[in-house]
């Protein structure tokens, strides 16, 4: 989805699950909680969209076992969310927001493994050294502070619903993976018709919890620090794409003394 600039409040998507109040009123109410998050986190975003990893992902460059690297990343991150989010869906600030058949992803991620590493992918995958701090971090809120789960699936999943469609397209073309999906299922939502609509219904529900101005500001910096996570991660990523591109060099041109001027 492109077109960041529109305001999807203002098309009135017609959805009215929850009381909707934050979820309709062009301009929106700048202490809603999805007020504060989108203009708390636009910073971080604009961070996230421009680091390098990203930038190349964006422009195609992508190696697939990077690819296959960051979706183990992905499947432990989403594992550990889940986890807390199961362990505290009745927690008056998490029932709100548990939508495990829409947003759920981990099994969708382990079919991804199971696709790129066979069946036995469970014991060829380990948790990297970049993706530890944000899974360790995820289990501590889960248990001591459970409130601020609601940042890390608003920095996650709400990303997946907006830019996750491009990301796909750009993988299946740059990895020639099959037209069918296979590889893709952590992109593709198959509970959810409207992406837009979804987030409007969230966006609503976040709107909803009983939370004072200091717990909203605690989840807008949560958020921001998720963001961190995931810059962690893809710095992670850079730098294995990096050495690997450095071997390929290797194998090209390292052994000058096999290598003809005519050759060329
Ligand atoms: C929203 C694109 C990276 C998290 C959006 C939107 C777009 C977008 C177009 C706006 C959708 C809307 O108005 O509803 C992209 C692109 C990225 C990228 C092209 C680069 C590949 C990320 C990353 C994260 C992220 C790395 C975090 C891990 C979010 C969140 C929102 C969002 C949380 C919702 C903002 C809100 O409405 O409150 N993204 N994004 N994005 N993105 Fe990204």
């Amino acid at each position: 989805e492109i077109g960041k600039t529109s305001k999807e409040e203002a098309t009135g998507f017609g959805h009215s699950h929850g009381a909707g109040a934050g979820a309709m009123g062009g301009e929106g109410n700048p202490t809603d909680l999805s007020e504060m998050l989108a203009e708390g986190t636009k910073e971080s975003h604009d961070r996230a969209e421009n680091c390098q990893f990203v930038k190349d992902f964006l422009r195609g460059h992508i190696i697939k076992d990077v690819f296959k690297r960051a979706t183990v990343a992905l499947y432990f991150v989403y594992s550990a969310m889940e986890e807390e989010i199961e362990k505290n869906k009745d927690h008056p600030h998490i029932a709100p927001i548990y939508f495990p058949a829409e947003l759920h992803r981990r099994e969708a991620l382990a079919r991804d493994l199971e696709y790129f590493y066979g069946a036995d992918w469970e014991s060829q995958i380990s948790l990297s050294a970049g993706t530890k701090p944000y899974v360790d971090r995820i289990h501590e809120v889960g248990e001591a502070d459970p409130v601020l789960l609601v940042a890390h699936s608003y920095t996650r999943y709400m990303g997946d619903l907006s830019g996750g469609q491009i990301l796909k397209k750009v993988a299946q073309r740059a990895l020639k993976l099959p037209a069918s999906g296979e590889g893709l299922n952590f992109y593709q939502f198959e509970g959810i018709t409207s992406h837009r609509g979804f987030k409007q219904l969230y966006r609503s529900r976040m709107n909803e919890l009983e939370l004072d101005p200091e717990a909203k500001q605690r989840i807008v910096d949560e958020s921001n620090r998720a963001f961190g996570f995931n810059m962690m991660v893809f710095s992670e990523l850079e730098e294995i794409g990096n050495t690997i591109k450095e071997e390929v060099q290797e194998q090209v041109f390292g052994h000058a003394e096999l290598i003809q001027e005519d050759d060329f």
